[in-house]
């Protein structure tokens, strides 16, 4: 059984996703042993309790350096024993000490393909801002592990998503989430509880 800490700060519509794949069974043999928020008003939150799943929110606000938050968070996921720590909509910056302590066992989701559109200041609906005044004409998600960068660890999965010429950011967003973000976390997240994804020279080799 692969024990996951889920990692939020907002809506929830990745984590939604993920817990929809494990009660259909898109995702195997895999549980959420617990949900941490940085925001204490993240409707995240809501969505884990109304699942039974424990929803905790550690925030920076309640600790006097970024240090101590750091060593609180990385605690706080501890207790739980995951094997896999999922950021779904995380805007906290991972600390060193917590990609240190789980060495290519962090996932994070970005709404764009990387390297496209990603790293400081790309994120949420200024991803969108952004593709949208490029003029791309194809956007996408992309699911990585997570390393000492911002955006930058080893890619498992992407989907394109074709851009519309009358988009708003809002409705590229919703349109990413859904044809690409909520397809390709749960399917990540398989992938690894059935043992198919290696990290080889920084790349990552999905077993077919
Ligand atoms: C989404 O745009 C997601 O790509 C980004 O955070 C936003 C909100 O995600 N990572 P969620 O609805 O909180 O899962």
């Amino acid at each position: 059984m692969l024990k996951l800490a889920v990692l939020v700060s907002g809506g929830g519509t990745n984590l939604q996703a993920i817990m929809d794949a494990i009660e259909d069974g898109t995702i195997t043999d895999t549980e959420i042993s617990v949900v941490i928020s940085n925001n204490p008003n993240a409707y995240a939150l809501e969505r884990a309790r109304k699942n039974g799943i424990d929803g905790i929110c550690i925030s920076p606000k309640a600790y006097e350096t970024r240090e101590q938050f750091n060593e609180a968070l990385l605690a706080g996921i501890q207790s739980y024993q995951p094997d896999l720590v999922v950021l779904a909509g995380c805007l906290v910056v991972i600390p060193k000490i917590m990609v240190d302590a789980y060495p290519n066992r962090i996932l994070n989701i970005h709404p764009a393909l990387i390297p496209a559109f990603c790293g400081t200041g790309y994120y949420g609906l200024k991803v969108h801002e952004a593709v949208l005044a490029r003029g791309a004409k194809i956007t996408g998600a992309t699911v990585h592990f997570v390393d000492d960068g911002t955006d930058t660890g080893p890619i498992i999965l992407q989907k394109a998503v074709e851009v519309h010429q009358d988009d708003t950011p809002e409705v590229l967003q919703q349109r990413v989430m859904q044809e690409a973000e909520w397809v390709i976390l749960p399917k990540a997240i398989d992938l690894i509880a059935k043992g198919k994804v290696q990290v080889e020279g920084g790349l990552v080799r999905i077993q077919e």
